[in-house]
């Protein structure tokens, strides 16, 4: 059985000293013991380090929402994947679809941040999914699958892989995904890693649902076979909020 991932993407919000009020009463929360589920929290860049003192006696993870693809050099405002591994990260998510609408992320990129990522020994969660204007045109299988193979090509091993499926359209904006829509898409995904790496990967890989997730419908889409646990924007800025979520995944 796929252990279930919740992970809060705190996106550019909290500064420093919210942040670490916000990771504290997380952490005073859920605290050590969780067994059935794994949870992490993706502050941005500043407040990492101090965010990662706090959770660090628990079982938190620490998570970046971003890297960059080159270990150094002159690439002004980024961050590397090894700075990321040096401050305690676990994770760092990949190919936000606001990373590739606002800052023009292409599949080309996100795989060798991918690739980058996984060799500086961070897991990586690898965001996917399509636009509203894309599922109008009815063609979201043929994005989704193809951000799925692109962004992983010449990726061996899928141990440190997560894939997060997040419409677009839900991010943000209060639609969530019907929970059938959403594991529509997931079991779709799983069969295209069924076909790059096999039955046994496939089964592996959790895909994770993102857009949208509230207390309130959490357990509904939790509940599909197909559905890993959530990637969690708004929601996480409420610790009650995110620790409901969590609770949810963990039972
Ligand atoms: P949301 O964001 O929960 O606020 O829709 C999810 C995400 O962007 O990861």
């Amino acid at each position: 059985m796929r252990k279930k991932i919740v992970v809060g993407n705190w996106k550019m919000n909290k500064t420093v000293e919210e942040a670490v009020e916000l990771s504290t009463a997380v952490a005073e929360h859920l605290g050590d013991g969780l067994v059935n589920c794994e949870v992490g929290i993706a502050p941005a860049f500043p407040a990492l380090e101090a965010v990662g003192k706090v959770v660090e006696w628990s079982d938190i993870r620490l998570v970046a929402q971003n890297c960059h693809y080159e270990d150094d050099g002159a690439y002004t405002g980024e961050v590397s994947a090894r700075m990321l591994e040096s401050i305690g990260c676990t994770y760092v998510i990949l190919g936000h679809s606001e990373r590739r609408q606002l800052f023009g992320e292409t599949s080309a990129t996100v795989n060798l941040k991918v690739k980058k990522a996984l060799g500086e020994g961070l897991r990586v969660i690898m965001c996917v999914g399509e636009t509203l204007d894309e599922r109008e045109k009815g063609i979201t299988t043929e994005v989704v699958t193809g951000q799925v193979r692109s962004g992983l090509d010449g990726v061996s091993d899928l141990v440190s892989v997560v894939i997060a499926y997040e419409p677009v359209w839900a991010i943000g904006t209060g639609k969530t995904a019907t929970p059938e829509q959403a594991e529509e898409m997931h079991a779709t995904i799983r069969d295209t890693i069924r076909e790059m790496y096999g039955d046994l990967p496939a089964e592996h890989l959790r895909i994770q649902y993102g857009g949208s997730v509230k207390p309130s419908n959490v357990a509904e889409l939790f509940a599909k076979p197909n559905i890993d646990g959530g990637l969690i924007g708004g929601a996480s800025l409420k610790a009650d909020d995110f620790v409901a979520i969590v609770r949810a995944a963990c039972c």
